[in-house]
């Protein structure tokens, strides 16, 4: 590798926060330059440690919620909606008894005639604040990831989830969502990969990995990761959840490498 393409490499771990550990497994040499302090603190924040469900809920979600009715048959009829009407159908979605307990529903974000598809598990203490996908520590990590390919959210990248509305457990902490949920919610998603035509989708752990797959719910991510998988003939990659990343950050060198095979089954990328 020569001293361009090494300043480049350096560069695009620094972006994904990636220190010293992945530049001593890549390069070429030892005497490498090595790069400073990662993108991301060691410590997280406090909301991120509530996020993790490490911490105790605040009023926001303890507040009671309003009485619905829950529907408990699957959502069915989304696959002829445009994006709009989805969105609204999502807001008000009663298809399942997470809306008993969800502040906002996190519909997802970015650039809606995206080239990348990132798909995670579900909200959670944060998401379901603010109505966003991925924010707090796991989300900047993801941010990281796309910068490292040269994308970020609404410029030609997504991100969705499972489900739309945050799980939770009789604590009040985050959970993952259970298969009827996630069977409840998963033509939402669907919905939204037909309108947004992804060239690729890369699943963001196990969670949306067995979603979307439909493979066995026990089958681990070490299994499905690794390999160009296809969703009616889109190129599909699973990696490691970032929340995962930031618990195990020695996994983070295969989460790139998972990340360069998804550019790589980009069409035309060869
Ligand atoms: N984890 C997810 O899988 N999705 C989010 O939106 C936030 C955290």
């Amino acid at each position: 590798m020569d001293a361009a393409e090494q300043a480049t490499r350096i560069k695009i771990l620094h972006a994904m926060g990636l220190g010293p550990m992945w530049l001593s497994r890549y390069a070429s040499d030892e005497t490498a330059p090595v790069v400073a302090t990662p993108a991301f603190a060691d410590t997280p924040p406090a909301v991120v440690l509530a996020d993790a469900g490490l911490a105790a809920p605040v009023s926001l979600v303890d507040v009671p919620p309003a009485p619905v009715t829950v529907v408990s048959e699957p959502v069915e009829s989304v696959s002829g909606m445009s994006w709009e009407t989805l969105q609204a159908e999502v807001a008000s979605c009663v298809a399942c008894g997470l809306c008993k307990g969800r502040a906002k529903t996190v519909f997802g974000a970015g650039d809606t005639a995206a080239t990348w598809l990132f798909v995670g598990e579900g909200p959670g203490y944060n998401e379901n604040i603010q109505g966003e996908p991925f924010v707090g520590a796991a989300g900047q990590l993801l941010d990281n990831m796309l910068h490292a390919l040269g994308i970020r959210r609404g410029d030609r990248a997504y991100i969705a989830n499972v489900v739309k509305c945050r799980p939770t457990d009789s604590n009040g902490k985050d959970r993952p969502p259970t298969p009827a949920e996630i069977q409840a919610c998963l033509p939402y998603l669907r919905r939204q990969i037909a309108l947004i035509q992804p060239k690729v989708i890369v699943a963001l752990g196990k969670t949306a990995a067995v979603a979307l797959l439909g493979v066995d719910p026990e089958t681990p991510v070490s299994q499905l990761r690794g390999k160009e998988h296809h969703l009616n003939g889109v190129p599909m990659v699973v990696t490691y959840h970032p929340a995962y990343l930031l618990r195990k950050p020695v996994e983070k060198s295969k989460a790139w490498r998972d990340l360069c095979l998804a550019r790589k089954a980009l069409p035309g990328s060869a």
